[in-house]
């Protein structure tokens, strides 16, 4: 049977906060200035979620191209990090939020690290919302990963080359307990994926947005979700 789809809301939704140093400098700030504003728009969107009828939200939070950033930019994104892990658990625990981690943390210091850990364990039993944020992740660096984990396995004998096919692979990225996001939002104008979810977007509708993350409201994401559901998707299929 073809794969066809219609949903009005789209289960996984992907976000590429883009803009908050324009955003900063806009205001003669530094752009840390406009990381912390992007922190705030998270818990709004965060919470936006299960009234809009997204079960699945996954974040880019850091790439594993953002290293090239000044020393500066970088400790100050580590440490807003930590902050935002600590100040949000309580919150994100009792409101249902369960949250993971997708990217390599080999690069991320140690408290980092564990805050992380403790936040995937403490919210593991939560449904309401599913968000995934994507640190030190790659798109290229996750299939890459996945592919010397999988390249274990043939040369241990547990998995016969002439077996594996798209799904093998999909088993062994960091996403494997989630679902295709159904929609990638990217805001502040740019026309890039910029190596976020590279497999996994394959059939994902796009949505670029003009509006800089730390602007990005909970209604402009409601209007961006309603324009998802008047189109229609076809996975490569003739509808009838
Ligand atoms: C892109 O804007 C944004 C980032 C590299 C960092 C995203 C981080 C946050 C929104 C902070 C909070 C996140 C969490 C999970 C607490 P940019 O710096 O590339 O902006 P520009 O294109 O205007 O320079």
């Amino acid at each position: 049977m073809v794969k066809t789809k219609r949903r009005a809301t789209p289960e996984h939704v992907a976000i590429i906060m883009d803009g908050n140093g324009r955003w900063a400098q806009a205001r003669g700030k530094p752009r840390l200035f406009g990381h912390h504003a992007g922190a705030k728009r998270v818990r709004e969107i965060v919470e936006a979620c299960p009234e809009q009828g997204v079960k699945y939200l996954t974040i880019f939070a850091f790439s594993t191209e953002n290293w090239k950033r000044t020393q500066a930019e970088v400790s100050g994104l580590m440490m807003l990090f930590k902050r935002y892990l600590t100040s949000e658990t309580k919150r994100l625990v009792e409101s249902g939020v369960r949250v993971r981690f997708i990217g390599d943390r080999i690069r991320l210091d140690d408290a980092l690290v564990t805050l992380m850990d403790e936040l995937e364990l403490l919210t593991c039993d939560n449904d309401l919302v599913h968000l995934t944020v994507a640190l030190n992740y790659g798109g290229r660096d996750e299939v890459a990963r996945a592919t010397k984990r999988l390249c274990r396995e043939v040369s241990a004998g547990r998995v016969d080359p002439e077996e594996v096919d798209a799904e093998t692979l999909a088993k062994f990225l960091d996403t494997y307990v989630l679902p295709d996001p159904d929609l990638v939002i990217r805001t502040s104008g740019e026309a890039r994926i910029s190596n976020f979810l590279l497999w996994q977007s394959a059939y994902s509708e796009y949505e670029f947005v003009e509006t800089l993350w730390p602007d990005f409201s909970r209604d402009e994401f409601a209007r961006v979700l309603a324009n998802f559901g008047s189109r229609e998707r076809r996975f490569g299929a003739v509808l009838g």
